[in-house]
């Protein structure tokens, strides 16, 4: 690669995000790429020529090292779509003019869905007037909703931290052995896809009877059947858990944490506000049966944790940050970076480069086939697929008792 380069985050940060820039830093590196720029929150900074030097923060491999152990997105995020081409051709040409003054040859974007978006719309618009600048995308999101790709950077350590807080939940609840229970629900989110949330299955093992249901977006959230089983659990057991989809909703359309705020937020990116649903559940379960409840939103926690990153999640997001460099010096664009799984025995999986307009703006969602058939479960095809996401540890390095990040000045 003759030019520069420079990568942007976007969209909620994970636990991981920060490694695909590692990845994307050395591979430039290893290239000889002389100047790796980082977007200043995404590409609405760009916009405004917000642009660091990432050799000013990574000229040394420990400091590598602690960006990878870094939460959030280092370089800043955003929830910016560019918006379609015609009547915003100065907008676009603001890039380009961008990317010139530095020497940019190909542009990097971290991000889910709409992220890609903007990806899939800088390179149709290179493609249109004849621009020589490449773009990649390069995966993450915690809701793991990305097509083609088999699971998404991010997902892996919100995964393992969901499974990890919600075992201790269940210890907790169950501490007491009173004879009525206390209800616990637990949100979690992932707006209209459900992986996240399945993650609580991951729970179940020889020291540990699992939650006692998991609502996914997936299926239509019935109330009256809500509030039978939580009254049948209340009787049977003594400790109930369930885990929630922050994006469970009715047959009508309407969200459960609607139910609680009619007036929620919408982002940026179009996106409702989700927020209370546990909250809403957990005071309908306390009015109807005078049991003790208590609702537990996980909210920035579950994709912030990177003390509990999964290691495999790390090296996988590093990985893809790699393949986008290689794959832009190959002359790609207008793609992004997939994992695909070679096997689960070993778990093994390799990158390749698809193609962005199947990518962009498609939301996955859990396969039915992984769903129990009471709705309220998965199964085994369910952990096969996310036992290998969420394994090994990354340590954070600890200093004065918490753990060291790298920081953007
Ligand atoms: O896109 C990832 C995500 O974490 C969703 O699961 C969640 O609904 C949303 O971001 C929350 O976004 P915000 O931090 O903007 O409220």
């Amino acid at each position: 690669m003759k030019g520069n380069i420079v990568v942007g985050q976007s969209g909620g940060p994970t636990a991981a995000i920060n490694s695909s820039v590692a990845g994307v830093f050395a591979a430039a590196k290893e290239l000889g790429v002389e100047k790796v720029y980082g977007m200043v929150h995404g590409i609405e900074g760009f916009l405004e020529d917000k642009v660091i030097e990432l050799e000013d923060y990574l000229s040394d491999p420990t400091e590598i090292e602690l960006l990878k152990r870094t939460p959030s997105a280092f370089l800043g995020s955003c929830r910016f779509k560019m918006p379609k081409i015609e009547g915003n051709e100065e907008m676009y040409e603001k890039v380009f003019e961008i990317m010139e003054k530095h020497d940019i040859e190909c542009l990097f974007y971290a991000g889910g869905n709409d992220s890609m978006d903007t990806v899939k719309m800088l390179s149709d618009y290179a493609a249109a007037h004849g621009k020589p600048q490449r773009f990649m995308g390069v995966p993450k999101t915690i809701d793991n909703d990305l097509p083609v790709t088999d699971h998404c950077p991010g997902y892996g350590s919100a995964a393992k931290y969901i499974a990890t807080s919600i075992k201790e939940i269940i210890r907790d609840n169950e501490s007491f052995g009173a004879k009525k229970p206390t209800i616990c629900i637990v949100e979690i989110m992932g707006r209209n896809a459900g992986w996240l949330t399945a993650s609580a299955a991951l729970v179940k093992g020889d020291d540990c009877s699992g939650v006692d249901a998991i609502y996914l977006p997936e299926k239509v959230f019935d109330m009256d059947a809500f509030m039978k089983k939580v009254k049948y659990l209340a009787e049977t057991k003594s400790s109930v858990v369930i885990a929630v989809s922050e994006g469970i909703h009715l047959a009508d359309g309407r969200y459960v944490c609607e139910l609680a705020n009619e007036n929620v937020a919408v982002d940026a990116f179009g996106h409702k506000q989700m927020s209370g649903t546990a909250a809403f559940l957990a005071q309908k379960v306390a009015d109807e049966t005078g049991l003790k409840t208590r609702a537990i939103e996980f909210s920035t926690l579950q994709r912030a944790a990177t003390h509990l990153a999964s290691l495999t999640d790390i090296n996988e997001a590093f990985q893809v940050g790699h393949a986008a460099v290689m794959a832009a010096e190959a002359g790609k664009t207008g793609m992004m970076i997939t994992l695909d799984r070679n096997g689960n025995d070993p778990y093994q999986c390799g990158t390749s480069a698809y193609d962005i307009h199947a990518i962009a703006n498609v939301e996955r969602t859990v396969p039915e086939e992984w769903i129990t058939e009471d709705g309220c479960g998965l199964n085994e095809g369910y952990i096969k697929y996310a036992r290998p996401l969420i394994m090994g540890e990354q340590f954070p390095v600890f200093v004065n008792g918490v753990p060291r990040h790298l920081v953007r000045k």
